[in-house]
């Protein structure tokens, strides 16, 4: 019975995919859907933990689900910006910090105030874009003592091979206790119900593997969370 394993813990979990204002109707986005987000939040409250769910944009069963969660509080953001202003300011009182969350890489430089018209941008129109600040190595690198940072890491990789060498790299990078990596395509990863993940520490050390549902993952996940803490 692992229903105790979390209790007296907080974790804070971000979801979902930023979204980038253009314009007042545009942005940029990505694929996520936050259900990798939310299996862990699942997985957690079965668990006993008490949990902030950060969520940009998910999908609407992840957002109606997440909000049914027992001592589960979901608080919605937009823009990368706006995700590292309430992981910061929740960080404090965190005892596991889940970065599951697709962050925008970059930002569009400039919001128009008023929708961008074809009929003034012409045949082609170039968009300038600036970086976001890295919110999981932001998080990493103010940690408490007793702290734990796990991020996540999708990358298109050729092979499993590949998607270590990617992965311990990134790890080394963004200084987080653990990483979870996992092989992303058109047809892998984002939106699907299931999932393949190697989990990494610090050092690039494999702390645990997992195929199977989001739910199988999640589990693997708060396993590797609780072995890095014991
Ligand atoms: O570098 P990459 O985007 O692959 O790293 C993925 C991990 O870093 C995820 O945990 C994601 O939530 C986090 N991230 C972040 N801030 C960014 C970009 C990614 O926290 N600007």
């Amino acid at each position: 019975n692992n229903s105790e394993q979390f209790a007296g813990l907080h974790l804070l979990i971000s979801a979902g995919g930023t979204r980038e204002p253009l314009d007042p109707v545009r942005f940029l986005g990505n694929r996520s859907s936050g259900k990798q987000g939310l299996a862990l939040a699942q997985v957690a409250a079965a668990r006993g933990a008490r949990i902030t769910f950060v969520a940009a944009h998910v999908d609407q069963t992840v957002e109606t689900m997440a909000g049914r969660l027992p001592n589960t509080e979901v608080v919605p953001v937009g823009t990368a910006a706006e995700l590292n202003d309430v992981m910061r300011s929740r960080a404090d009182t965190a005892d596991v910090i889940v970065m599951a969350a697709a962050v925008a890489d970059y930002r569009p430089a400039d919001i128009a105030e008023l929708k961008i018209k074809k009929e003034d941008a012409g045949d082609e129109l170039t968009l300038q874009l600036v970086k976001n600040p890295d919110i999981l190595a932001g998080l990493a690198s103010t940690k408490r003592p007793g702290q734990t940072v796990v991020g996540f890491a999708a990358e298109t990789a050729t092979d499993r091979a590949n998607l270590l060498e990617l992965g311990r790299a990134k790890a080394k990078r963004k200084g987080a206790d653990l990483l979870v990596l996992n092989r992303v395509g058109w047809s892998e990863g984002f939106g699907t119900d299931s999932n393949t993940v190697v989990v990494v520490n610090a050092a690039g050390d494999i702390a645990d593997e997992a195929t199977g549902s989001k739910r199988d993952v999640a589990e693997a996940v708060l396993d590797a969370v609780l072995a890095a803490r014991a």
